[in-house]
């Protein structure tokens, strides 16, 4: 593929045709001649990488028709008319019926250049867009359940599955909301004991005073409230794994008793003195380096961590984003009952220059509420999350300015429809704007007039 995209050029005149692909050409594009629309529809499918430039007036056949017919075949192909001077009327009802747009002849070759590269462009990210989703639908197994295509994430898959098939412990490193019990639940899913429990426990999460007997149960009587005997979470997952997460919690006293029940395979319940033995795999997760932590034991420390596994935090594998945002949108829009709703270029620019602190699961949220509201759009629910004021300068900065830009523009419109009390007129002369681009504006941002006007 040349370097600035396809061109599908159609003209019945052969001096224009002619002259046109060797600017084309020049400024390189690659061109494909057509005299007759006719012949050009049968290059047209949804995969085609090309745009189409065509003339309107033509023998059988007309550009107008051909553009209709092309957007069955493709429906987000990019169709550029060339218009005779001064058919104004015929050339805005084209863009109304969905032409990307249209130039007057004689053109300027420069401006026609120019239009074209941004419609190759579109039509190039169109396409990435519909493979992505193709190949969404097509991934099962391991691919289907952590998505991503960073070498990163590939490298964690292969070696999730090649850890699955050994006994080790493995610690399992990354910030919050990266994934690490979902790699965990896949450590356990894809070895030898996955018909046995998988019990995860929040070591963090439990009161200290009762973490000993979560782990490792207890007899009636062992202590205040131990009315009866329970079982801990160690016998229980007996066979199975034990997901210890967030494991830099976990208080010195217990790590040796932890240790112990690690190197010994036994456990005793509270207020017994009867050992059991217990068969277990050890899957644990921290967020930070428990070699650099004072408070953890460095013999445990080597009992645990036969093997490391480390997700690295959304920001440093960017290009996962779509496909996590695609997934979890559709996945939204199919929980809910409602239509999947599209992504522009701008939302995906906007998507990948977010810097996600909370990661894979802050990313899931968004993607459900904008797959739930019709009405909100994205540059406003990113812009929602941490508002401006609290987010800390290092994310500040890390937000592009077009969010920013637009985050401002939302919040100006905003306040003009709280003044006026949703009076357009009044909004537009405030603004300086006219109709359409407040309409189209408040569009993008989810404003409606009726939120704002009085009764
Ligand atoms: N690569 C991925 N593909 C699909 N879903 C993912 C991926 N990574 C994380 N998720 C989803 O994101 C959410 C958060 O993941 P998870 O709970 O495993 O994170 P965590 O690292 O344990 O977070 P925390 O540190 O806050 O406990 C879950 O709903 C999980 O299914
Ligand atoms: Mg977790």
């Amino acid at each position: 593929m040349s370097e600035q995209g396809l061109v599908l050029l159609v003209d019945d005149e052969a001096m224009v045709r002619e002259a046109t692909a060797q600017w084309l050409e020049l400024s390189g594009f690659e061109v494909r001649c057509f005299s007759r629309a006719e012949a050009a529809l049968e290059q047209i499918e949804p995969f085609c990488a090309g745009i189409l430039l065509t003339d309107v007036r033509m023998p059988g056949m007309d550009g107008i028709q051909l553009m209709q017919e092309a957007f069955r075949r493709a429906p987000d192909m990019p169709v550029i008319l060339l218009t005779a001077h001064g058919d104004v009327d015929m050339a805005t009802a084209a863009m109304r019926d969905g032409a990307y747009d249209f130039i007057e002849k004689p053109y300027v070759p420069d401006r026609l250049v120019e239009r074209l590269r941004r419609a190759c462009e579109k039509r190039r990210l169109t396409l990435e867009n519909l493979r992505l989703q193709q190949n969404l639908a097509t991934q099962s197994g391991i691919d289907a359940r952590l998505i991503g295509i960073s070498p990163a994430i590939q490298r964690l898959r292969r070696e999730i599955l090649s850890l699955a098939e050994l006994e080790t412990n493995v610690i399992i490193y990354g910030e919050t909301g990266t994934g690490k019990e979902l790699v965990a639940q896949c450590l356990h899913d894809y070895g030898k004991r996955s018909k046995r429990p998988f019990v995860p426990i929040n070591c963090g999460a439990i009161p200290e005073n009762l973490i000993e007997s979560e782990l490792f149960g207890h007899e009636a009587g062992a202590f205040t409230h131990a009315t009866k005997r329970r079982i801990g979470k160690f016998e229980y997952a007996s066979g199975g794994s034990l997901f210890l997460d967030e494991i830099e919690s976990m208080p010195l006293n217990l790590q040796i008793k932890l240790l112990r029940a690690l190197q010994e395979h036994v456990i005793e319940r509270l207020g017994a003195n009867a050992p059991i033995s217990v068969d277990l795999r050890v899957i644990a997760a921290a967020k930070v380096d428990l070699r650099e932590d004072p408070q953890f034991r460095e013999d445990l420390f080597y009992r645990l961590g036969v093997s490391e596994l480390h997700i690295p935090p959304l920001r440093e594998r960017i290009e996962d984003v779509p496909w996590l945002f695609v997934h979890y949108l559709r996945k939204g829009a199919l929980d809910n009952d409602r239509e999947p709703r599209t992504l522009s270029d701008h939302d995906l620019d906007a998507l990948q220059s977010y810097a996600w602190p909370g990661n894979v699961r802050e990313l899931k949220n968004i993607a459900i509420r904008y797959a739930i509201d019709p009405r909100v759009s994205l540059v406003e629910l990113l812009s929602r999350q941490q508002p401006l004021q609290s987010r800390p300068v290092a994310h500040r900065q890390s937000l592009p300015l077009a969010v920013q830009v637009a985050e401002y523009e939302a919040q100006l419109i905003r306040e003009a429809l709280e003044q006026h009390q949703g009076n357009i007129k009044s909004v537009m002369d405030m603004l300086d704007l006219p109709r359409r681009t407040l309409n189209q504006k408040m569009q993008r941002y989810g404003l409606n007039r009726s939120d704002f006007t009085l009764s």
